[in-house]
């Protein structure tokens, strides 16, 4: 049987299949909660799936930007965005991290030019693996392991 944990919802976006324990970091990249957001959002965790525990996050009235898709490509690789209109999901996608990401993580370098107050340049990493997620830093090629920790 199939058990429902939570509603469906009529309009928005569902991110599923999120990477068991990593729904409040999806929270977190979605600034919420925060003043700038009042969308009614429902979370699941730990939720079985056919492969093992998943979360699910649920956001009423709102589509994601390219930017927070990547981030969210970060933490959960195996997530999947459904957008949702009158009940039906309209449309479905996993993640997927680009070749390249700019300005989304800082280098865990303290000397790297990117983390140079006196030089305007924006972090630049090379994805090396998707998943699981690994990056290079661009500049001075430092791999971060706590990628979750260094999204701006
Ligand atoms: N969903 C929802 N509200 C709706 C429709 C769907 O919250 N009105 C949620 C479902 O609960 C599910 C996700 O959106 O978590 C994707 O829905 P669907 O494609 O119907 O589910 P599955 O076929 O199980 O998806 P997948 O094959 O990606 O696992
Ligand atoms: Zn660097």
């Amino acid at each position: 049987m199939k058990e429902l944990k939570i509603q469906p919802i009529r309009n928005g976006t569902v991110i599923d299949h999120i990477t068991a324990g990593q729904a409040v970091k999806v929270l977190h990249i979605l600034g919420i909660p925060g003043s700038t957001s009042s969308s009614i959002v429902s979370v699941a965790m730990n939720v079985r799936s056919r492969i093992g525990r998943k979360d699910i996050v649920k956001v009423e009235n709102r589509e994601l930007d390219r930017h927070e898709v990547d981030k969210i490509a970060l933490i959960a690789p195996k997530a999947t965005i459904n957008i949702i209109r009158n009940y039906e999901v309209v449309e479905k996608h996993r993640v997927e991290l680009p070749d390249e990401i700019v300005g989304i993580v800082r280098c865990s370098n303290p000397t790297c030019i990117s983390n140079s107050p006196q030089e305007p340049v924006k972090s630049k990493f090379l994805v090396i693996s998707k998943d699981p997620p690994r990056i290079k830093c661009y500049y001075c090629e430092r791999e971060p392991e706590d990628i979750a920790e260094r999204i701006i």
